[in-house]
């Protein structure tokens, strides 16, 4: 099996990003995991930088892939100081409509978990529709795709290096639920640059080079946001529709709004909107008060047509468990935050036979 010292020593032929020091001298390389026969290197540099640092980081792939035993190596370009909007847009083409992805052996659903902006709340849903899902009976594997802002080894308290034959990698495995995300691979304090093609790669081999076996739904937790790079993700995922986390406020559901169109236009059934934090559950007196103007998003799924899922409450206990590792379905599986997950599943899965209905699978041999 290849080692760290192996992989740094062919990375000595390649220039770091000052065009000077060999790259494990320059001081960039901000990570380096090896899983089995494939490696994941980040090299820092500096955003404004990212398409002359492409030459460089498409030789340190190379250099990798050519050593003996090496199955895959896939090198990203980072930058700790970056935010992630500052990545350049990946170019993509616009989705011939229904473009067939492989579907993946074993499992026989995939939904996406989106919203149009980041904190509100799409991988706390995500994680507890993936628990509620299994507590209703279902095999369920979760995929951190939020290649930006990874939050299932956090979520599901889940540390270290997933398992790997050299060829496979093995999810990890939390509350039943069978998780992978790249934030087992590279530091998850690190923003990243990805380019369309970086992130379909990452992402095909988070699907189809782990070991997800029999699954009733893999669950895929979206990066936030309706550009080119949430499309690419959504094309490179055959998915059998999307759930729309939104907040209550007015901008969020602009937000929400874009990222409905962003699916239909690809062509993805969606599966309904959902409002996290629609009101405030008082810990003490139990009294409940609407903070943003609630029920906005059951309006705009009206509005939009598309289904209503129902609103989670904003709640310390939903917050406080999620941080420390334990998703609220799971540390209080007949709890009060758990019947609403739990509608929040049904209404899913109901809106899947209702997808199934209303565009049976024509199969063209
Ligand atoms: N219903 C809720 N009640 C209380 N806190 C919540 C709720 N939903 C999410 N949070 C908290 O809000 C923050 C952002 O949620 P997160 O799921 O990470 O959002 P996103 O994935 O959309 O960026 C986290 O600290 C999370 O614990
Ligand atoms: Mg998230």
């Amino acid at each position: 099996m290849i080692t760290e010292k192996e992989a740094l020593s062919a990375l000595s032929a390649v220039t770091g990003p000052d065009g000077k020091a060999p790259l494990p001298q320059s001081g960039a390389i901000s990570g380096l995991t090896i899983v089995g026969g494939k490696i994941y290197l980040s090299i820092e540099i500096d955003p404004t930088a990212s398409m002359q640092m492409e030459p460089m980081r498409a030789k340190a792939e190379q250099m990798l892939k050519a050593l003996p035993g090496v199955s895959g190596a896939t090198v990203t370009l980072t930058s700790a100081r970056a935010q992630a909007k500052a990545a350049p847009s990946p170019s993509v083409a616009p989705n011939p409509a229904g473009g067939k992805q492989a579907e993946i052996p074993g499992v026989k659903r995939i939904i996406a978990v989106a919203s149009g902006k980041g904190g509100v709340g799409k991988s706390t849903t995500s994680a507890n529709l993936a628990l509620a899902l299994a507590q209703r009976g279902w095999k369920v594997g979760i995929l951190d795709a939020d290649i930006y802002g990874p939050s299932m080894p956090r979520l599901f308290g889940l540390r270290g290096k997933p398992q790997s034959d050299g060829r496979k990698i093995y999810p990890m495995e939390a509350y039943g639920i069978k998780v992978m995300s790249i934030g087992f691979l590279v530091d998850d304090d690190t923003a990243m640059i990805w380019r369309g093609p970086m992130v379909q790669s990452a992402l095909t081999q988070m699907m189809r080079e782990v070991v997800w076996g029999d699954l009733d739904c893999l669950v895929v937790d979206m990066p936030p946001g309706t550009g080119d790079a949430q499309l690419t993700m959504a094309q490179a995922v055959p998915l059998a529709g999307a759930v729309i986390v939104s907040t209550p406020q007015d901008l969020a559901l602009i937000d929400a709004r874009r990222a409905v169109a962003m699916f239909r236009k690809v062509n993805i059934p969606i599966l309904g909107v959902l409002e996290n934090m629609s009101y405030f559950l008082c810990p003490h007196c139990g009294e409940r008060s609407d903070v943003f103007a609630h029920g906005g998003a059951r309006h705009e799924a009206e509005r939009l047509g598309v289904p209503f899922l129902g609103d989670v409450p904003l709640h310390m206990a939903i917050r406080e468990n999620s941080d420390a590792g334990r998703p609220v379905v799971a540390v209080d599986p007949q709890g009060a935050h758990a019947k609403i997950y739990g509608a929040l599943a049904a209404g899913v899965q109901a809106s899947l036979e209702q997808e199934k209905r209303a565009f049976p699978k024509i199969i063209v041999e």
